[in-house]
């Protein structure tokens, strides 16, 4: 007859050496399953005799059980192990440095437009664009520049090789005061814009780069004098700087497109190697500016009898070195990262009136 103690010895040892859930479940089919071998000794019970049984069958029953509990404690620590290896290769090494965020700056240039774009957007002007490549009419002939004019020598103009002898040769705009003609041709009055913008012209010296940027403004309406510029323009340069006072004076000046025309002067003194501006003993130019000369008006089919307006233009990289102490001009179109990360801006702060300026 069968012996149960050495089956019971052979199924511990193979249970033991199993390496697998499959293995070990394969074991458990062969042994406890309906068609297993253990299942089939428990079947021939029925055919022994009464003495037989009595001993035979509570032997299988033990032997049922332990192996029911051995093929379970080996399972559990299969799982263990499984998880055990799990752990050690799937694990996250918390001591490492983080990724790096990727750096990223505005330039002072893109920081003071935003500026200079949230002071005029809160008394109401709306940003126009113009191309950087513009026709001779609106860059000169429509801004009352007549054909030549000594004022168009001024601007040291790059321009593009002519087409044909009829038609004068496009050119890199040398001031944002086209996108002016484009707006007034565009829309009719009242009209109130801000047009930044990048300008061109052949310099190149320590305060001169060929490319550099304008802002441009205009305003056209009925009843609209010099005094509106001048408060308009106050307000600018004390909500820019970021001041309670400034003292300013216009100085007569001539630019074919306004009359009168006059530039603007600021106070400041020389802190240091730092300079603070709205009072102090020195006047500093910052924009031109004026009333739109009557020519300009006409040519874009708006009436001077019943309509009237003012221009002004300021620098904006000036306003930037001003502003925020850089001394020198040269380095903004040089892509240092160093120097961009000392004068840069975080993108994510938006200059506004109400939020603050420069954060
Ligand atoms: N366009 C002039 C320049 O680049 C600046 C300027 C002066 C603009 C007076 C204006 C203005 O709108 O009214 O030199």
């Amino acid at each position: 007859m069968f012996d149960i103690n050495t089956l019971y010895k052979t199924l511990i040892a193979s249970i033991q050496k199993t390496e697998t859930m499959e293995a070990l479940e394969a074991i458990r089919l062969a042994e406890l399953g309906k068609r297993g071998r253990i299942s089939a000794l428990m079947k021939e019970l029925g055919k022994m005799s009464p003495d037989e049984r009595k001993t035979r069958g509570p032997a299988l029953n033990t032997l049922k059980t332990d192996i029911t509990a051995a093929i379970a404690r080996k399972k559990e620590s299969l799982e263990e192990a499984q998880l055990n290896t799990r752990l050690k290769t799937e694990f996250a090494d918390l001591t490492l440095p983080p990724r790096p965020e990727p750096k990223g700056v505005l330039h002072p240039v893109m920081q003071v437009f935003e500026e200079v774009a949230a002071i005029f957007g809160d008394m109401g002007f709306r940003i126009a664009e113009g191309p950087d490549i513009e026709d001779d009419w609106y860059n000169f002939t429509a801004l009352n520049f007549p054909e030549g004019h000594p004022a168009r020598e001024t601007h040291d103009t790059f321009f593009f090789q002519a087409l044909d002898k009829e038609t004068p040769p496009k050119l890199l705009r040398t001031h944002t005061s086209p996108v002016q003609i484009r707006a007034m041709m565009a829309e009719k009055p009242p009209i109130r814009i801000l047009a930044p913008g990048r300008v061109y012209r052949n310099v190149w010296d320590a305060t001169h780069t060929p490319m550099f940027h304008q802002v441009e403004g205009l305003v056209i309406d009925k009843n609209v004098h010099m005094g509106h510029l001048k408060g308009c323009l106050i307000d600018f340069i004390k909500a820019f700087f970021e001041v309670e006072t400034v003292e300013v004076r216009m100085r007569p000046h001539f630019f074919p497109f306004t009359e009168p025309s006059a530039e603007m002067d600021v106070k400041y003194s020389n802190k240091g190697d730092r300079i603070e501006i709205g009072s102090g003993d020195q006047w500093m130019e910052i924009l031109g500016s004026g009333m739109v000369h009557p020519n300009v008006l006409r040519n874009c089919g708006i009436d001077p009898d019943i309509y009237q307006g003012f221009a002004f233009g300021v620098g904006i990289d000036r306003l930037a070195m001003l502003k925020y102490g850089m001394p020198d001009l040269r380095p903004y179109f040089e892509a240092d990262a160093e120097w961009s990360e000392h004068y840069g801006f975080s993108p994510w702060l938006t200059p506004s009136v109400s939020g603050g300026l420069s954060g």
